[in-house]
């Protein structure tokens, strides 16, 4: 029997990240800027992004050098390691193997500590004071709260108020790392001031948060912003997921036929999957299937529209082609909060447009029996988020069982659940709803897209 955990050395870390932009099979549909509704130039961006992301964003580079600063980060918990689900394959009694990467085992407990690393660095580095970013989960704020505690940094985050509600001691993980954490929408914004007037008990969204977060750094000449998902660079700072991994099945001489992951903003999608998607694109590997996980209470990929739209709520961030429900969408409060957000990454837009990857929604009680049912086996309980990708990986997984087919399946387990358990405590007591996405609502948010000369 080969291994359970293959691991690498903290010398196989990767030296350069992964840009996928080299080798779409059609550019990237250019941004526009929100006001202007004009297509965006460098000078745009620049009171929210230092220059080197905002290069980055644009980068054609196949490869790019992930500087040694950011490289000895990494190297506290960096290679995580790629586990073979022997015993969860032995109770599902499957002919296929099994294969997931864990990126819980970073510091901030996900795989978002990947790009918040290389993000705080660049600000650094280019005389940045303070960072401003939303967090959904709480986990991509705990990330970007870390990385600026190492790189020297003031942190503000604006949390979504649902998560901040139901996730106290992120906000309290977050206050540890010396951030400073709002509870979104608040008062503190014109954009939260805006929400509020007309919806005073909004349960806010990622899209307000984002606003909000936006409307400080541009606002502050010493602050910018950061964004946890969707970004063509933050997706390419998640490669080490997929670079890493790679090298791990090569050791057992296992390649997937499936890679698998879930989809809020797209990162973990794209960092796990685009170092396999390269061979793909270049006819390597044809038969490659890439699928993202979504919620059926927002099902962006599944059931939104692939067209321009403001990546926030209220309109002051960059306008780009991807699929939405609408920037006015709020979804319902579910326990994935990573994964309420309106609209996509461009990256991963453009490949589900042109077929090149898959997606499928899930309500939340099937997923979270997923995730009982792999911690039973795995012994890790997941976060909301993952559990997605759990759940695709087990019907995946069964599929091969009726079929008989000894498939190797890859998914990425995003980040762990240990401070999710308030939500598992709803879902044993049978609390959890599976709220349908509104129909009408996203159509009502659709109506209000920017309209591009
Ligand atoms: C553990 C975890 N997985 C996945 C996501 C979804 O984000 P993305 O689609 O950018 O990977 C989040 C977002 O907060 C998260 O916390």
């Amino acid at each position: 029997m080969g291994p359970t955990k293959i691991l690498l050395e903290e010398r196989e870390i990767p030296r350069q990240w992964y840009n996928i932009q080299a080798d779409l099979p059609k550019p990237l549909p250019p941004y526009y800027h929100p006001g202007t509704l004009q297509p965006l130039g460098p000078a745009d961006l620049a009171p929210l992004f230092p220059t080197e992301l905002i290069k980055q964003e644009v980068s054609q580079e196949r490869f790019v050098d992930i500087p040694e600063e950011v490289q000895e980060v990494y190297r506290l918990w960096r290679p995580t390691p790629l586990f073979r689900a022997r015993r969860l394959e032995k109770a599902l009694d499957t002919p296929a193997k099994i294969f997931y990467k864990y990126e819980g085992t970073s510091p901030a407990g996900s795989h978002k500590l990947n790009t918040a690393a290389a993000q705080a660095y660049y600000n650094k580095r280019e005389g940045v004071r303070r960072l401003t970013t939303e967090t959904g989960a709480g986990q991509w704020g705990s990330a970007l709260a870390i990385a600026c505690k190492f790189f020297g940094l003031e942190c503000t985050v604006y949390m979504v108020k649902v998560s901040y509600q139901q996730k106290p001691y992120r906000r309290s993980l977050m206050q540890a790392f010396g951030a400073t954490v709002h509870a979104s929408p608040t008062d503190l914004t014109n954009a939260g001031r805006s929400i509020l007037a007309e919806h005073p008990d909004s349960p806010g969204s990622l899209g307000i948060a984002i606003s909000e977060a936006v409307e400080d750094a541009a606002t502050h000449d010493d602050a910018r912003y950061s964004l946890g998902s969707v970004l063509n660079h933050v997706l390419m700072h998640q490669t080490v997921i997929g670079l890493e991994a790679k090298a791990q099945m090569a050791k057992v001489d296992a390649y997937p036929d499936v890679v698998i992951a879930c989809c809020g903003g797209g990162s973990n999608l794209g960092g796990i999957s685009h170092p396999f998607l390269a061979d793909k694109l270049t006819g390597k590997q044809p038969k490659l299937r890439v699928v993202a996980v979504e919620p059926a209470a927002c099902p962006t990929l599944t059931k939104g529209k692939y067209l321009y739209d403001f990546g926030d709520s209220v309109g002051l961030g960059p306008v780009a082609r991807m699929y939405t429900l609408g920037h006015t969408f709020v979804p319902a409060g579910i326990h994935a909060g990573g994964l309420r957000y309106h609209g996509d990454s461009p990256i991963v837009s453009l490949l589900y447009d042109e077929g090149i990857i898959e997606a499928i929604a899930y309500h939340q009680n099937p997923v979270f029996a997923a995730a009982i049912q792999f911690a039973a086996t795995e012994a890790i309980v997941p976060a909301p988020e993952s559990a997605h990708a759990i759940k695709a990986a087990i019907d995946e997984a069964l599929r091969c069982r009726e079929a008989g087919e000894a498939k190797t399946i890859l998914f990425n387990l995003s980040g762990h659940g240990n401070f999710d358990m308030a939500a598992y405590d709803d879902y044993l007591k049978g609390k959890l709803t599976d709220t349908e996405y509104s129909s009408e609502e996203v159509e009502k948010a659709l109506a209000h897209l920017p309209k591009l000369a």
